[in-house]
């Protein structure tokens, strides 16, 4: 613990000179930032499940804790850190820092909001506001502003040590938890009691889960974000969880798949898939292009459907017909952090312009060539997917597939490999995901 002190002491320390550079490039005094507050639902007195909001989680891992405020100021070197405190008998006590982090900050109680306001800089236009709620009734001009979220999110691609410490935790914290539920998917368990045994497996609710446990057995691996959960036992044939875990509100994002038979010809495309996976992982590195990995990542597709059999046609012929487009619909991969998928992947530049995927890829999330200390996913998918496939077998190239084989492949929905890699500054490559799966016992 005293280990992840000293990270966090460093973190505040390297933050703080970010910010105070966005405050001098700016003009504000003071920046503030507020966790939210809880939200009911309509027509009913019962709340949502509460989250803070990344830019005030990249500070303070106090992720469940309404009402909290973060004041960075160009007067201090300190953050200050103001947390409302008053007396209430229906809840439990609001969450505390980790042992050792308040230390760190200067930390105020509060009572009210106009206590609240009180703190805070009365310089008009002084205070720039981050908040979904303008609780502080700030100038609107000075609620949100581009000028200083757009440079947020831009310098928060590159991760502290700390960042980078809380990715890897979060990823050996997910290994127990993914060999829970691979062993359960194994015993025969529905794709909801599967999900039980992740979160056992991690001592986690699933309100802490950084996203909602993707657990799809069979035919629902094609459906790529199946947070539906079946609660009826199938006869397995193959399994696709996609589930991370959060560490002080950073994410790890891990997919693996598995074949229930390991002779099958679907446990030897996964292998493929693992092998292509690991080169597109190695492909990465400062100055790579993630839209050159996603198009390699495309020729890798069209080899596979060549390998086995599943296209008539040359791997470069259905790389170039765009067939790949049906069987690998998403991107390769996405900024990691506090945000599973992380803001500011699709900055061109620190104001705020956008630098989108080429147009052939929409789905791609990240386009701007990798730099040190920059966390990347990287997650190839192949699958069988009725929808697309339906419009495939409409289409001009028709004719290039092999429908006998999708329909071998259709009842074992899909592939998707994904691992969490840190982009270091001296050249080198780490993958947190792997990593962690070989030391974590
Ligand atoms: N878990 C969502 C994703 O991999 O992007
Ligand atoms: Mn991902
Ligand atoms: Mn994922």
């Amino acid at each position: 613990m005293t280990d992840q002190v000293e990270l966090y002491a460093q973190h505040l320390t390297e933050k703080t000179q970010r910010f105070q550079a966005i405050l001098t490039a700016t003009e504000f005094d003071e920046i503030i930032i507020a966790a939210g507050d809880s939200k009911m639902q309509f027509a009913d007195d019962m709340a949502y499940p509460f989250v803070a909001n990344p830019y005030f989680r990249e500070w303070i891992p106090l992720g469940k804790r309404t009402g909290s405020y973060l004041q960075i100021s160009a007067a201090s070197d300190r953050p200050k850190l103001f947390l409302l405190c008053v007396e209430d008998i229906w809840h439990t006590a609001p969450q505390s820092l980790p042992p050792g982090f308040e230390r760190e900050l200067e930390i105020v109680e509060y009572a009210s909001i106009s206590e609240l306001k009180s703190y805070f800089g009365h310089r008009e236009g002084g205070t720039a506001f981050i908040s979904e709620v303008n609780t502080l009734d700030i100038a609107t001009d000075c609620w949100n502003p581009t000028s200083v979220t757009a440079q947020i999110d831009y310098q928060r691609r590159g991760k502290t040590v700390y960042e980078q410490d809380c990715v890897r935790r979060a990823n050996r914290l997910a290994v127990p938890a993914h060999r829970a539920a691979y062993e359960a998917f194994m015993g025969g368990a529905s794709e909801l009691e599967i999900a039980a045994a992740y979160l056992r497996g991690c001592n986690c609710s699933e309100n802490e889960m950084p996203y909602g446990i993707i657990a799809g057995i069979n035919e629902h691996a094609a459906v790529l974000h199946h947070h539906n959960l079946d609660k009826q036992r199938q006869t397995p044939r193959s399994f696709l969880i996609d589930a991370g875990v959060a560490m002080h509100g950073y994410a790890s994002d891990i997919t693996r798949t598995y074949a229930y038979d390991p002779g099958s010809d679907f446990a030897a495309m996964i292998d493929v898939m693992d092998a292509a996976q690991q080169e597109l992982v190695a492909g990465g590195g400062i100055g790579k292009s993630p839209v050159d990995l996603h198009v390699l990542s495309h020729f890798k597709a069209a080899d596979v459907l060549r390998q086995f059999d599943i296209i008539n046609v040359s791997a470069e012929d259905a790389f170039a017909s765009d067939i790949t487009a049906t069987f690998y619909p998403h991107g390769l991969g996405h900024h990691l952090g506090c945000n599973v998928h992380d803001k500011g992947g699709n900055l061109a530049n620190a104001q705020g312009d956008l630098l989108p995927p080429p147009e052939k890829y929409p789905k791609l999330r990240s386009a701007s060539p990798m730099v040190a200390n920059q966390i990347h996913t990287v997650e190839p998918g192949l699958y069988f997917i009725p929808a697309l496939l339906e419009k495939l077998r409409q289409g001009e190239h028709a004719s290039k597939i092999n429908w006998s084989r999708v329909d071998d492949f259709l009842p074992f929905g899909g592939i998707r490999i994904e691992d969490n890699i840190v982009v270091h500054a001296d050249g080198s490559l780490e993958n947190l995901t792997r990593d962690a799966f070989r030391d974590v016992s």
